[in-house]
């Protein structure tokens, strides 16, 4: 089994950000700079995958697993900090703020797939913002019900509490969050 590469550029190039209700005019600002540290995220992402898979469909889950939470925790910072969350997680060790969690219920419940991003006030001087995450077709390798052997067995290794199986191609995966303190 190969990965299709063309499959994985289409898959972590998502298309323009958009707020789901329009923000106020304070939050302006924070909006763009949330949606530029998601799409700075996922462009880190696709870019640390690619290189992994180069190597193997087991590379990859390495490059998952060591630079997925790195990557997160440098675009961290000042008070703004970035994550994955998932009502099914992988990594059980990934912490997510508490508001995130209602957020991943609406995703959930929501009928349609292909969702639009949300802001969220917080409290204070402090919001949320979320943009959904949807298994694609290459994802189903690490993520479907049809996982090779020598996936699984690199999965189990790792994750032996893995809920992040037997997703079908089209279903609501988790968000990426990111929340500010400014
Ligand atoms: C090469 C195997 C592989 C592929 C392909 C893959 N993932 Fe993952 N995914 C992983 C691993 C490993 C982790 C755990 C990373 C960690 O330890 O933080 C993970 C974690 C995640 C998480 C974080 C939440 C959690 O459960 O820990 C999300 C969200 C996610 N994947 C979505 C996707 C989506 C969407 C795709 C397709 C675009 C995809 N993955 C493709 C292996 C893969």
């Amino acid at each position: 089994m190969r990965f299709t590469v063309l499959s994985l550029l289409i898959c972590f190039f998502s298309g323009p950000v958009m707020a789901q209700s329009q923000p106020s005019k304070d939050h302006g600002v924070e909006l763009k700079h949330a949606e530029q540290l998601i799409a700075t995220f996922q462009q880190r992402l696709k870019k640390e995958l690619m290189a992994g898979l180069s190597n193997g469909a087991t590379e990859a889950i390495e490059v998952c697993r060591s630079r997925a939470p790195l990557i997160a925790s440098e675009l961290s910072n000042d008070g703004v900090i970035v994550g994955r969350a998932s009502l099914r997680q992988r990594n059980h060790t990934t912490q997510s703020p508490e508001w995130v969690q209602s957020q991943l219920e609406y995703y959930q419940q929501a009928e349609h797939h292909n969702a639009l991003p949300r802001l969220v006030e917080i409290e204070g001087n402090k919001y949320g913002y979320v943009k959904p995450i949807y298994i694609k077709t290459p994802c189903l390798r690490c993520h479907g019900e049809n996982i090779t052997p020598t996936i699984e067995e690199k999965l189990a290794q790792y994750y032996p509490n893995d809920q992040a199986v037997n997703y079908k191609k089209g279903q609501f995966r988790g968000v990426f969050w990111v929340e500010s303190n400014h």
